[in-house]
């Protein structure tokens, strides 16, 4: 493996748009591969062992060309397969659930942590383990909020619908008093403004991208693999089905113009598993 290789990113849409905006901001030299799987998403509604498959597959498609390591947009898939992805990979590789729990612990001064997920993830339990390991007497409540994804995927983030959707799921975090809210899933940082009017400022919102990508670029370099460039690195963007949806939002989780999307035939995926 070499540094000038690039990174592969994958999430089960569009989600994971919100990680490499943050990891194009701290690593400015380095190319990137994003595969969002748009012919299966969502992921979060599936069974761990749908999920599991899905991710390998996805992580193989970008293993053929040729990445120098992997990160799980996907707080799904981090919680669910990461563990089984990481056993059989042979490079570097990292999810999101652990850098957003870092983050979390940094924020909240009351030791009282709320998170809002998939019900995939939030049914896995990951964050609340990670949470609980890291110390043991924290309050942990969490909570799926599944109209989520679909609103973020529709570019439909501010204005009354999303706002009661907001009141609707947060409302209890306020009673409970927590001080620290984990969006644990990528897709919701699209929605902070309405997130943030529903619970108010006293609780802080935590999105792991930031940390993932500050996590990522230690790790390139404890692996002697981060690229020397000090910029002008690329991101080419695949998905595995219409692009249409993709294109029409995806500047706007990833900040900057997307460029030529590239659907993928499906054959293409490797399918090894069936
Ligand atoms: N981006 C996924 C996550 O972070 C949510 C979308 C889905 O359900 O596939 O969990």
């Amino acid at each position: 493996m070499t540094p000038t290789q690039p990174i592969g990113v994958f999430d089960s849409g569009i989600g994971g748009l919100t990680v490499v905006r943050a990891l194009r901001r701290h690593l400015p030299g380095e190319d990137i591969l994003y595969f969002g799987d748009t012919a299966r998403v969502p992921y979060g509604t599936k069974s761990p062992e749908t999920v599991i498959r899905f991710s390998r597959e996805c992580f193989h498609f970008l293993l053929q060309r040729k990445i120098k390591m992997l990160v799980v947009a996907c707080n799904t898939a981090s919680a669910i397969a990461l563990p089984v992805l990481k056993e059989t990979v042979p490079i570097p590789a990292i999810g999101v659930i652990l850098p957003g729990v870092a983050a979390a612990l940094r924020v909240s001064r009351a030791r009282r942590v709320g998170v809002v997920g998939t019900q995939a993830t939030i049914g896995s339990g990951a964050y609340e383990r990670a949470l609980r390991e890291a110390d043991p007497d924290l309050f942990v409540t969490q909570k799926p909020c599944p109209l989520f994804v679909p609103l973020a995927e529709e570019g439909w983030t501010r204005g009354e619908v999303p706002q009661k959707a907001a009141d609707h799921y947060l409302k209890s975090f306020v009673e409970e008093g927590i001080d620290a809210l984990i969006l644990g899933c990528t897709h919701y940082p699209m929605l902070r403004d309405v997130i943030a009017a529903a619970v108010g400022e006293r609780i802080g919102l935590v999105d792991s991208a930031e940390e993932t990508a500050r996590e990522t670029a230690a790790l390139l370099k404890s692996a002697h693999l981060d690229n020397p460039a000090a910029g002008g690195g690329s991101c080419r963007v695949f998905v595995s089905d219409t692009a249409q949806r993709f294109e029409a939002v995806g500047s706007a989780f990833l900040g900057e113009p997307l460029g030529e999307v590239q659907m993928v035939d499906q054959s293409d995926l490797p399918w090894y598993e069936r």
